[in-house]
């Protein structure tokens, strides 16, 4: 596995002594995750996704090919472990500016996150006259955002190739038997694939639910795999050295000397969503039973002008995570200049990755020397093979350090709660 970890920063905080006792805990609970034996156990279809169906992997990938050839926009429609991955490994792999690139894929547009009129109409207007096709996502088939959502889209998509033809563009995601999705996708004869009951939202990414968009932007899904297979051989493995052993065994260590907050600190654009997926991955799973630590996210340097403040000075509540991007695609350097009036010669010919990293290790220094104990996982590249590591190494870790909580880090009781609220506020039949 190519990922690293440091957790040098956290020594202070947490005793040789200590730190042996967590791995101990952190490598009873990786054998209650791998046995299949703790809370949750019937949602842990994730830990098998290194060896994905091959005729379902065939069918996305002619899916996309498809897609590809026929649409200049996809419209993945779907909300929090139905969306997030995607997004993430969108920015991660490609760029947060991926629909601004020269490109021979489509532009792809999320909606169905939130229930802005505004946005939606921005959406409808960014697509234009252009061919599209829509990717819908929801493992219950009946999540109020994305529905309203895909009514309004296929309403746009119907008016412009009439219904037979919208059908064939219309890519449902959902579960293989329930949900008003999947009626809707039957009845109408939508192209569909499965998400696994045993795969629980924000433990999706590596199903149909990111894979169909990814490859449609021309992602190679068996890059990513093969990053999943080498974190899993990695973070399966119960030794001092497995990764998600260490950063569970910290970051609970951590909670339990006081510090309730974690920061994900990264210092690329392309990581923002990793840090948005890291946040549910991490809120959804251990935020119950009144425990859990808070996940909170920076995006530096820009934040370091901002909420570096706090973090430096502020209540002693946090530690950060940081994520570092080891080796960059293009290589900028900062121009000489022979007048030299803005004093920035001292930097001529340097590389803007080196600065970066230099951010990076000034920020981690002078917030340790602020009391705020930090990690520090670094990745060789923005590669699919990276995101792939990156993202198994966390939700092997997740299951891990839910274990070492104490809670069952694979349902989310509280979701549902504000749903139903709003169900009886909107007058849905049945709810009052
Ligand atoms: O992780 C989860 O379970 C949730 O965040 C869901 O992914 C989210 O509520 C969307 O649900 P669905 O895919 O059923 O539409």
């Amino acid at each position: 596995m190519k990922l690293t970890i440091d957790v040098k920063n956290t020594r202070n905080h947490i005793s040789d002594a200590e730190l042996d006792a967590l791995l101990r805990e952190s490598a009873v609970s990786l054998e209650t995750l791998c046995a299949k034996t703790g809370r949750g156990n019937d949602f842990l279809g994730w830990l098998e996704l290194d060896h994905p169906d091959k005729n379902e992997t065939d069918r996305i990938k002619a899916a996309a090919k498809k897609i590809i050839s026929d649409s200049d926009a996809l419209v993945v429609i779907g909300i929090g472990g139905s969306y997030l991955g995607a997004r993430a490994a969108l920015d991660f792999i490609k760029s947060p500016n991926y629909n601004n690139m020269k490109k021979d894929t489509p532009d792809i547009y999320f909606a169905g996150n939130g229930f802005s009129s505004d946005g939606v109409a921005q959406t409808l207007s960014m697509i234009g006259d252009r061919d599209f096709s829509i990717n819908v996502i929801s493992k219950s088939g009946t999540t109020t955002e994305p529905a309203v959502a895909f009514r309004i889209f296929r309403e746009a998509l119907e008016k412009k190739y009439g219904k037979k033809e919208a059908a064939k563009r219309i890519y449902a995601t959902t579960d293989k038997a329930k949900g008003a999705l999947k009626s809707l996708a039957d009845k109408e004869g939508y192209e569909t694939f499965v998400i696994p009951d045993d795969v629980g939202g924000r433990f999706s990414v590596f199903t149909p639910v990111g894979y169909l968009p990814l490859a449609a932007a021309g992602i190679d899904i068996d890059d990513l795999v093969s990053g999943i297979k080498s974190a899993y051989a990695a973070c399966k493995t119960p030794d001092a050295e497995n990764p998600a052993m260490k950063y569970a065994a910290v970051r609970n260590g951590l909670y339990r000397a006081g510090r309730s907050v974690e920061i994900f600190a990264d210092f690329e654009p392309a990581l923002r969503f990793a840090a948005e997926w890291w946040k549910q991955l991490y809120g959804e799973s251990e935020g119950k039973e009144g425990k859990g630590i808070f996940p909170a996210s920076v995006d530096f340097t820009a934040d370091l002008h901002s909420m570096g403040q706090y973090i430096q000075q502020g209540a002693r509540l946090m530690f950060e995570t940081f994520v570092k991007v080891k080796n960059s695609e293009a290589e900028i350097t900062v121009p000489y200049d022979e007048d030299d009036g803005d004093g920035l010669n001292y930097l001529a010919g340097r590389d803007m990755t080196w600065i970066n990293h230099k951010a990076l290790e000034a920020t981690m220094q002078a917030h340790l020397n602020g009391d705020v104990p930090n990690m520090l996982i670094t990745v060789p590249d923005r590669s699919a093979r990276s995101f792939g590591e990156l993202a198994s190494f966390f939700e092997v870790a997740c299951g891990i350090s839910g274990y070492m909580l104490g809670v069952n880090p694979f349902d989310q009781p509280g979701v549902e709660d504000y749903k139903k609220l709003m169900f009886i506020l909107l007058g849905k039949p049945g709810y009052n």
